[in-house]
């Protein structure tokens, strides 16, 4: 949920930035800022103490004091752009946060679940607090450890003892210039390798500037940088070494690109998500392969369900790959929200393989759910967008989806690459476990390989929606329907829409509506209507028209998505909006984007950020 950020460098080493601490913490912050943006801070370590400066709000109010009252340029220095938990969106709670002496500066992603106990013990020892966070615990308690053991890894791994729940953390001591402390409890946090300096980060955004080298750490670490050496220990002290690892796009992939917003540039890259997502899966024969795969072919043959777990758009992705891999590999398909998955008794067995699709692999709700499912005997494979994150590290499989980094709160191209990793999995336990043959997966692979150009066309052709987007600018309720894997596409564009628009949306199956939603169509109603193929299964597409016909006699005006050729339609729409022909199972990829487009244009005419929705973050790391 928040975005943290350490930086230390010898001043004038090859790999140092030429700016001071306090200038690349706030360039990383700028790039994080998608993770929480309620509040922002920094402190550096000065000669005789810490410095910090913290404001609420947007990280330009932070900028603002930093203009005024500028932070010593040294080169070590932490940051954070909160996303608040404990305490609401004030100057106080922003992080860093100190301990009484001033000598300790702590910021902190996740939730201190014992903090009131170990308030209340510190509060008795005579301890004033001056914020209401978990997080303002442990700098008084790091401060206190650190007065009996002066090493502040030492110090971090005994309070870290201490502390329940998840946690990044890092710390910085007015006693060890060049130095930042960070520890890891279910909460991300990387390392990036630099030549005299080093770098942390919430993910690698944080640091992509500098260096694209990066250390991956495991559960329940400490981590020790200066800036010549990374040092990693377990919280019981044992040696450890992360995983190195090269980050595959640079600081380019990061910004806005001439776009407006980083939703605009994102929906934009849509069909290179696509395309690279399906790059190289195919071996010199022609078969279908997927990343890390350390489930056998013997384990995959033999399993008799798949439990697809996810929350939020990834959970709609999820729903499209039911009707997918259940038409192609004739295996029950459950999808399920993971938090709902975790806190049930689900039936879940060795033979059960486990879905977990997540953009950020951070989503502390599908660890949770992962473990579970792992706990209970099944093999989980996690279809993820961010190399070294907690998700894939935990599965037994992991299945990339190549988008590239996804700023923007929502997610728009991140569906579409989860989307086509599900067919690519789908495919490849269709022709693992023989339901299609080769020339089959073949076929599917070619129609697949089309649509990144289709999305294309889809989007060169969207003035009319973003017209139509502009003109429902005081708009208080839309609409969707759908039926098949027009269903997820309806409820990810009502998803898009509150999003961004904070206008009042619902997505329904469409033979649901008589069953009770109709009674919210009235004179003017917009209605979204998402169409299939009249190509395809013929009385799925005539259901749809009839229920387009059962909301226009309502009084409702329908906005129609239909193939390039649909006539059926026409005399039943308001608007026809055309996306190219492809086959029923591949639609969602087509139809989804005139939806994000909608939502985007309409909540940009209302002057709203669409890169950052009130309310919400990036990634949410906590349960
Ligand atoms: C909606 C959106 C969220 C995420 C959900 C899961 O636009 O972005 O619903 O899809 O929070 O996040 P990941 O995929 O990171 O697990």
């Amino acid at each position: 949920m928040c975005g943290i950020v350490g930086y230390v460098g010898r001043p004038g080493a090859p790999g140092a930035a030429a700016e001071g601490g306090p200038a690349v913490v706030l360039e990383g912050l700028r790039r994080l800022e998608y993770r929480g943006y309620d509040s922002a801070g920094i402190a550096v370590v000065t000669g005789d103490g810490v410095a910090v400066r913290k404001r609420a709000g947007k990280l330009a109010n932070l900028v603002e004091l930093l203009d005024a009252d500028p932070l010593p340029d040294t080169g070590t220095a932490i940051g954070h752009t909160r996303w608040a938990t404990h305490g609401g969106p004030t100057d106080a709670n922003a992080h860093p946060h100190v301990d009484a002496a001033g000598r300790v500066a702590v910021i902190h992603n996740g939730i201190v679940e014992n903090f009131a106990a170990l308030r209340a013990e510190l509060t008795e020892a005579g301890v004033e607090f001056t914020s209401e966070t978990d997080t303002e615990v442990v700098a008084h308690l790091l401060g206190a450890q650190y007065r009996l053991t002066p090493d502040l890894t030492e110090a971090m791994r005994a309070v870290c003892a201490r502390l329940e729940g998840a946690f990044t953390l890092l710390a910085v001591h007015a006693d060890a210039p060049g130095t930042i402390v960070g520890a890891r409890r279910n909460s991300p946090l990387v390392v990036g390798l630099g030549e005299g300096a080093n770098y942390l980060g919430s993910d690698v955004a944080a640091f992509i500037a500098h260096t694209r080298e990066a250390l991956e750490l495991g559960q329940d670490q400490v981590v020790t940088i200066t800036p010549d050496e990374v040092r990693v220990v377990g919280f019981d002290g044992t040696p450890a070494q992360g995983r190195r690892f090269h980050v595959d796009w640079d600081a380019s992939a990061a910004e806005k690109g001439g776009f407006p917003s980083f939703m605009a540039k994102e929906i934009h890259d849509q069909p290179q998500a696509i395309a690279d997502t399906l790059l190289g899966r195919t071996d010199a024969a022609g078969r279908l392969q997927l990343d890390e795969m350390k489930i056998t072919e013997a384990e995959l043959r033999s399993i008799d369900k798949i439990v697809v777990i996810a929350c939020g758009t990834a959970a709609y992705a999820g729903q499209v790959a039911k009707y997918a891999i259940e038409h192609w590999c004739r295996i029950p398909v459950e999808v399920e929200l993971a938090h709902e998955f975790r806190y049930r008794d689900p039936v879940v067995s060795e033979r059960t393989l486990v879905v977990a699709i997540s953009q950020s692999g951070e989503t502390m709700d599908t660890i949770m759910a992962v473990r579970h499912a792992r706990e209970q005997g099944a093999k989980v494979l996690a279809i993820c967008n961010t190399n070294g994150s907690t998700i894939p590290r935990e599965s037994d499989a992991a299945l990339y989806t190549h988008a590239g980094p996804e700023i923007a709160v929502a997610s728009t191209k991140a569906f579409l690459a989860q989307i086509t990793a599900c067919y690519l999995l789908g495919l490849y336990l269709a022709q693992l476990r023989g339901n299609k043959f080769a020339d089959e997966v073949a076929e599917v692979l070619a129609q697949l390989h089309e649509v990144p150009g289709q999305v294309r066309q889809v989007l060169d052709g969207l003035e009319q929606v973003r017209e139509i987007a502009r003109s429902m600018a005081d708009t208080r309720s839309v609409l969707f329907l759908g039926r098949h894997v027009g269903y997820p596409v309806a409820m990810e564009g009502a998803l898009k829409l509150k999003e961004l628009a904070y206008i009042h949306a619902e997505g329904f199956a469409a033979g649901e509506l008589k069953h009770g939603p109709i009674a919210l169509v009235e004179p003017g109603q917009p209605v979204f209507v998402v169409v299939p193929s009249p190509r395809g299964r013929d009385s799925l597409h005539a259901k749809v028209v009839s229920n387009i016909q059962e909301v226009r006699a309502r009084g409702a005006r329908t906005l129609v998505i239909a193939e390039q050729g649909d006539t059926d339609v026409e005399p039943y729409a308001d608007v026809v909006i055309r996306v190219p022909r492809t086959s029923t199972l591949l639609s969602p990829l087509l139809a989804v984007v005139p939806l994000q487009v909608f939502a985007c244009e309409l909540a940009t005419a209302k002057g709203l950020d669409v890169d950052q929705p009130r309310n919400l973050a990036k990634s949410v790391t906590v349960e």
